[in-house]
């Protein structure tokens, strides 16, 4: 099962609320929002107060991608914000194993985040307490950029580990997901897929169309997908 997340980074930021109430009509299934401090990325993007004022306007999951230091001092202000899912990178979290505990006690989903050079055994004595984990297909920091061709074989192995564990564990690809990389990313076990640049926010398409154009065209290659977290 196959569900589709819009990556508002790559949103027009000045008509935020619309955008979002518009991909909710449209039929996404969670929101992606981007944090990054400048420091674990060499970007800015969004901040607690922006996400809190369009919480409102869908009842979607908020999926929140922490691409900051230190993400346990931060944890908190996004749930306030209205978070639903939190991810952090295994690169920033010394404690990773709390943090997820944490994320869990307070009845969010826990997620952790994985640069392409991280390998998937950095998880090996966390998956009991991981909802989903986050393959960055992309060096995280910038929208736009080049899917990494051996992410493909690490989201296999990803889904090898997970299955081979027994664990319900969900697969998230973040990066130059298109209709160019969602067919293998998909066959190899990926289940969550964060559009942006890539295959929904495209001036050629209103947001309608673009979520409509890729749920024809996972049917297509996945007819599976019924869109579910
Ligand atoms: C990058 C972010 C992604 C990015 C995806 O660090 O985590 O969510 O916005 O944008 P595209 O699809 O353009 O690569
Ligand atoms: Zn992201």
């Amino acid at each position: 099962m196959t569900s589709i997340g819009p990556s508002l980074m790559c949103a027009d930021m000045g008509n935020l609320k619309s955008t979002v109430r518009e991909l909710d009509q449209a039929g996404v299934d969670f929101f992606h929002l981007d944090i990054m401090d400048g420091l674990f990325v060499p970007n800015f993007t969004m901040g607690p107060d922006l996400i809190k004022q369009i919480r409102p306007f869908t009842d979607k999951p908020f999926d929140v991608h922490l691409m900051v230091m230190k993400p346990e001092d931060h944890i908190d202000l996004f749930i306030e914000a209205g978070a639903d899912m939190i991810s952090v990178h295994a690169e920033a979290a010394t404690h990773l194993q709390r943090i997820l505990q944490n994320l869990r006690n307070k009845g969010i989903k826990a997620g952790v985040a994985l640069n392409p050079s991280t390998p998937i055994e950095e998880l090996e004595y966390v998956l009991d307490v991981v909802d989903y984990v986050t393959v960055m297909t992309v060096n995280p920091g910038f929208a736009g950029q080049k899917f990494i061709p051996l992410m493909y074989k690490k989201i296999q192995r990803l889904r090898e580990l997970i299955d081979k564990e027994g664990y319900n564990i969900q697969i998230q690809v973040d990066g130059n997901i298109g209709f160019h990389t969602i067919p293998e990313v998909v066959k190899n076990g990926a289940d969550m897929l964060v559009c942006g640049t890539s295959c929904l926010f495209k001036k050629e398409l209103s947001l309608k169309e673009a979520v409509q154009q890729l749920n024809i065209f996972l049917e297509q290659t996945n007819p599976q997908k019924e869109g579910m977290i």
